[in-house]
């Protein structure tokens, strides 16, 4: 085995790489976030890296599929794909980099009563004596029930551990910090009660610190879910564990020392500590919430994709790794099925749905999107395979939400008006881009209602025997290649939306509703909140309703998430919501195929029993 150095740029970074380690496997390694789709199976072309100097590996058929002849003279090539061969410079460009990436946070606040399941209690304890040689725990719990009324009946053990020394120390006098009937943290008397929120995504992970006593949100931030160098969506992370076992432990380290590199960034900002977080909420998808527990994900791919549990959990934070106070617990609400998980259940809480009056429909788009009716108290729910393509997946230049991308965009005659994330220079698009360049090509014509690319625009050509429609050509770039959507990119985009037009369509007709009727619909979701519904109306993935009847929530799971932390009523509500959902198998509903190849039309339309009406 031969070392060599390699330097990602323009990162920064520098390391070692074996010979038979992958220029992504490194990458990973040190570090550096290399978008990786399809896990490293040369699949996606998400990876793609120059090498600036240096020797590597023969190209593979997979990069001479992907890589035209002028990419490969020029060093382009895919990093899950390429090895060394000799020291190397290797260029990571902006749209193969997984971070920084715009990660939502904010979504619709609820005040909350605040009824937190962790409370502090002061105490004053008499010292032992012979008269009185009550063992240090009894003493404390004798006391703290009597002072404050309580029935403590254990203490955990970490806090066992330091309790004789620490009473002591502190003088007979502490804070108690008790969940239940326990006593689960000791430390002196005024110490704050930190809470954290997680909403765990696939993606992006958003986290929340929380002031229990007042229910406030001290501090909120979002960063990348580390897992991702094993795949971006949940079904690559799972078959590399069914391919090799080991690494679920792997994945679970990842996402936990994510998380705890998250809290301790939270607590900094607000000049507290880890030891001060009493107690998490957690939310997340069905694999997201079985992988950060290490619980089996083999069964959540195959049909009938049954979770392991489905019950909300409270665990010890130490047990998964966590670095909170000693013997803190972690709440995991509880999820609806294996494609529905506890992120839409906070989604629900969150939204105060069950009250709607009238037909509303709940809408979380991501890789899965879970789509929800609720009507009269029912709430009915279906989970639409809606794939990357809104990430920016299999799009030939798609990228996330990151800056750079194009995420505004509007065709006039022949130029194209765009608006990028943080006003920098065009590096790719992104979901809410793609789906506004989808609208804009129907809207003038370059496209037809069957997604077909016509040959009626100066900006259309034909590359590789495929047509493409130059949204930022070569010249406009200074000489790097072009930024353009494909016919590919268009059967991409209508597969993605006509699986949630098709969700949408099959709850209405299974509960008996017409799309006329829906009085609300609410979108959450980072993505969700980005888009520009009329243009998701104008490619037939949303119902044409009036707009003020569509709601951009931003991430209201994560909100649900702090109002099941702070309230332990809204932990119980969770839980009602949660069992009083009928979940409906899409695949198993009788006009499934039909629906599904209608709504993958182009075009503003109304859907009945799996037919089309166009509107114009
Ligand atoms: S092609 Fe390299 S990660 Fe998919």
């Amino acid at each position: 085995m031969t070392l060599y150095q390699i330097d990602f740029e323009p990162v920064g970074r520098r390391g070692e790489c074996r010979d038979n380690e992958s220029f992504l496997a490194c990458a990973r390694r040190l570090g550096v976030g290399i978008i990786s789709l399809c896990g490293g199976k040369g699949t996606c072309h998400s990876c793609k890296v120059q090498i600036l100097t240096g020797n590597v590996s023969q190209p593979t058929s997979n990069e001479l599929e992907a890589l035209s002849s002028q990419e490969l003279k020029d060093g382009w090539r895919l990093a899950c794909q390429t090895y060394p061969i000799s020291d190397c410079k290797v260029s990571v460009p902006a749209e193969s980099v997984t971070t920084p990436q715009r990660i939502q946070v904010e979504g619709l606040e609820i005040t909350v009563h605040p009824e937190p399941l962790v409370r502090a209690y002061r105490l004053q304890l008499p010292p032992p004596s012979l008269s009185d040689p009550r063992a240090d725990a009894d003493r404390l719990l004798q006391v703290l029930n009597q002072q404050h009324q309580l029935h403590c009946s254990q203490v955990d053990i970490d806090a066992l551990r330091i309790l004789s020394p620490r009473l002591r120390s502190w003088n007979w006098q502490c804070q108690a910090t008790v969940r239940n009937d326990e006593v689960i943290a000791l430390s002196p008397w005024p110490r704050p009660q930190l809470g954290l929120a997680i909403d765990l995504g696939t993606t992006k992970i958003a986290g929340y610190l929380v002031d229990l006593s007042d229910g406030r949100t001290l501090a909120a931030k979002g960063i990348m879910n580390p897992q991702i160098s094993y795949g971006e969506d949940i079904i690559s992370r799972i078959t590399s564990i069914i391919d090799s076992p080991a690494k679920s432990a792997k994945l679970q380290k990842l996402v936990v020392d994510g998380l705890n590199e998250l809290a301790n960034d939270l607590c900094t900002e607000v000049g507290a500590k880890t030891a001060e977080i009493v107690e998490a909420v957690v939310v997340g998808n069905t694999a997201m919430h079985h992988l950060f527990l290490s619980l089996p994900v083999r069964q959540l791919a195959y049909s009938p994709f049954v979770p392991a549990v489905s019950r909300a959990l409270d665990t010890k934070a130490r047990d998964l790794g966590l670095h909170m106070a000693s013997g803190a617990y972690v709440h995991l609400l509880p999820n609806i099925a294996g494609f529905v998980g506890a992120d839409h259940v906070a989604m629900l809480l969150a939204t105060e749905l069950w009250q709607a009056e009238g037909p509303t429909v709940a809408i979380d788009i991501g890789t899965n999107t879970e789509v929800s009716l609720v009507n009269s108290g029912e709430i009915t729910t279906v989970s639409c395979a809606s794939g990357p393509a809104f990430e920016g997946g299999h799009i030939k230049d798609g990228m996330r939400a990151a800056s750079g991308a194009i995420e505004r965009l509007r065709i006039a005659n022949d130029s194209i008006q765009y608006q990028t994330i943080d006003d920098v220079p065009p590096v790719g698009i992104c979901g809410s881009g793609i789906v506004d360049a989808m609208a804009q090509l129907y809207l003038v014509g370059i496209i037809d209602k069957h997604g077909r690319m016509k040959d009626n625009h100066p900006r259309l050509r034909t590359h590789k025997k495929q047509r493409q429609f130059v949204l930022v050509s070569e010249e406009e770039r200074d000489g790097r290649s072009a930024i353009v959507i494909t016919q590919q990119d268009v059967r991409e985009l209508q597969l993605a939306k006509a699986a949630i037009r098709t969700g949408i369509q099959i709850l209405l007709e299974t509960k008996g509703c017409s799309e006329e009727e829906i009085k609300l619909v609410i979108i959450a979701g980072a993505f969700g909140t980005y888009i520009n519904v009329s243009s998701a109306i104008t490619i037939g993935m949303l119902p044409p309703l009036p707009l003020d009847r569509f709601r951009q929530v931003g991430n209201a799971a994560g909100i649900g998430a702090k109002l099941a932390l702070v309230s332990g009523s809204k932990r119980a509500k969770a839980q009602k919501i949660a069992s009083r959902v009928h979940y409906i198998e899409l695949a198993t509903a009788p006009n499934f195929m039909s629906t599904f190849s209608q709504a993958s039309y182009i075009g503003r339309y109304r859907m009945r029993r799996g037919k089309r009406e166009e509107i114009g």
